[in-house]
């Protein structure tokens, strides 16, 4: 299978603070590609640095075949339209109505009239399973699980080739949770987009990734199937999966 993207080397500082040590990876088209590691281990820098929102001190990044760090501003530009990034804890703008959250992208970059744009965000919204009832709603009227599905909505607006996740089911019920998972999986299913979904959920990682890379302190420790991570030969690993499964419901997960 074909790689969308190619991670090589990457360093990355904050201050004095070397947060990325030489990561290097690569996602294939089409695959859901998890990254799980504990707090502040550098997801969420990896995912900006692929999305463009943060740049590396070293490294390549190559999605689609070409390196984005040399991007223009202008080519950055239509490269984000082909990314999808559900922000971790969803950063839904509070003072727009969720049918103009939902088409954000569209409302700066495009010359879709009014209907149009409402009915992008309805399509989009029935996608992730809300409805009409939900389009003219303020973020603040939506409990956590529905602010996670407007947001994937959004990610989901200008139909991209690659969504990112970053952490969808934190802060949900275990119910919730699973139906998030449920929308990741189907939403791969009916788009073929390729997924990289940034989580410290056990249960999500085991039962939804082709493949998990599993990071502390800016370093891989291993990349592997379900399987492979959850029997790895690394002592640090498997204590790390099986601290979070003990926390997690019984059968949650199935390998
Ligand atoms: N803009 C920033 N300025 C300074 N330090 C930062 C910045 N962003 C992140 N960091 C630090 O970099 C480290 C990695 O952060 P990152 O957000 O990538 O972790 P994470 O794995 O996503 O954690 P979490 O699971 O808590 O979201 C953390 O120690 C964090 O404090
Ligand atoms: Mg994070």
């Amino acid at each position: 299978m074909e790689n969308l993207i190619e991670v090589k080397d990457l360093y990355l500082s904050f201050g004095k603070r070397e947060i990325l040590k030489g990561v290097s990876f690569s996602v294939k088209k089409g695959e859901i590609f998890t990254i799980l590691g504990g707090s502040g281990s550098g997801k969420t820098t990896i995912t900006k640095c692929i999305v463009g929102l943060l740049k590396p001190s070293r490294g390549d990044i190559l999605v689609f075949g070409r390196s984005i760090l040399s991007l223009s501003s202008i080519e950055l530009d239509s490269y984000r339209k082909r990314v999808g990034y559900l922000f971790q804890n969803s950063a839904l703008f509070d003072s727009l109505r969720v049918w103009e959250n939902v088409v954000f992208y569209h409302l700066e970059h495009s010359s879709y009239n009014l209907k149009e744009l409402k009915s992008i965000a309805l399509e989009k919204l029935r996608m992730v399973g809300l409805s009409e009832e939900h389009m003219e709603l303020f973020p603040s009227e939506l409990s956590g699980g529905m602010k996670k599905r407007a947001a994937l909505a959004r990610a989901l607006a200008t139909n991209p080739e690659l969504i990112i996740y970053d952490e969808p089911t934190s802060g949900l019920d275990p119910i919730n949770s699973r139906l998030i998972d449920e929308l990741i999986s189907s939403t791969r299913e009916r788009t073929l987009a390729t997924s990289i979904v940034v989580t410290h959920d056990m249960v999500s990682a085991l039962s939804i990734s082709d493949r998990i890379m599993v990071v502390k302190d800016g370093e891989i420790m291993q990349i592997g199937t379900p399987s492979e991570i959850y029997n790895s030969p690394i002592d640090w690993v498997r204590k790390f999966i099986s601290m979070g499964i003990k926390n997690a419901p019984d059968g949650a997960y199935n390998l």
